[in-house]
């Protein structure tokens, strides 16, 4: 894993943003696989304003409500398009969310990871942390092997995301996520934290055993997993002067 601990949240997601930039302009084709949340939108702002050709890029989202469509304000599909799609000229039939209002909700998965594979795999996972640990929403307990599902939310992430919907009661109960062992397939992952409010998640993650009950400790297992951090987040990791000496100390080659 590597640590990289930045002074505050809009630094990480500059750093973020520069390596996901960097995929782009390096790989014109990249299949990224996205992330929402609040945590994100720095990026976001900062690739949108970088003015990347994105015509050849396909996208892959994590997750999304169920039993909300693709308009309604609070669903990924609208976040997507308000925060990036809208903003860059990415070719609408390479976007990829999962579909919140399927009737066969077990062929839509099989269909959602049969595109991943047959687009040749996610080059770049961009993930978000909930203060549980869950990734996309991965909640813990979820199965590491775990490929996309439908999923039924904690009271604690419902309560986590109330801000969005108004109260914790309007938020959907059901979603439909990659699954652990899909983020892990992945060939480079980047995980976006800030604030105190995941420094235990964050802390669990990186130091703690592997186990389902911190679904992001699971990428204690990927072999090239990024934590891009701001001091908050990093607060509780034990090691973390360790992880800044590293930082510091790459060889030239690797800065
Ligand atoms: C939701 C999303 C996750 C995201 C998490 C944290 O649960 N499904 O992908 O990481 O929220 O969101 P925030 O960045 O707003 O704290």
């Amino acid at each position: 894993m590597e640590i990289i601990i930045q002074p505050d949240p809009e630094a990480a997601a500059k750093k973020a943003a520069h390596i996901f930039a960097q995929t782009i302009r390096s790989n014109p084709k990249a299949v990224l696989g996205l992330a929402t949340g609040s945590t994100p939108l720095p990026l976001y702002r900062e690739l949108v304003a970088a003015k990347l050709d994105w015509s050849a890029i396909t996208t892959f989202n994590l997750d999304e409500y169920t039993g909300i469509g693709p308009g309604h304000p609070q669903s990924y599909h609208s976040f997507m398009r308000e925060h990036l799609f809208q903003h860059v000229n990415i070719d609408p039939a390479r976007i990829h969310i999962p579909d919140g209002l399927t009737l066969d909700t077990e062929a839509s998965c099989r269909q959602y990871e049969e595109k991943i594979r047959n687009a040749g795999g996610i080059d770049l996972q961009l993930l978000g942390i909930g203060s549980d640990g869950h990734i996309g929403f991965n909640e813990p307990t979820s199965s590491l092997a775990s490929r996309t599902r439908i999923k039924t939310l904690t009271e604690r992430t419902r309560r986590d995301n109330a801000r969005f919907f108004g109260s914790a009661q309007e938020v959907p109960l059901h979603v439909i996520t990659m699954g652990i062992g899909t983020i892990l397939d992945t060939r480079r992952v980047l995980l976006l934290a800030s604030g105190e409010g995941k420094a235990d998640a964050i802390a669990g993650a990186v130091e703690g055993p592997i186990t389902a009950m911190n679904p992001a400790s699971a990428l204690q297992l990927h072999e090239r997993a990024v934590f891009c951090l701001d001091e908050a987040a990093a607060s509780k990791l034990q090691r973390i002067d360790y992880y800044k000496w590293v930082y510091n100390n790459k060889p030239t080659w690797q800065q």
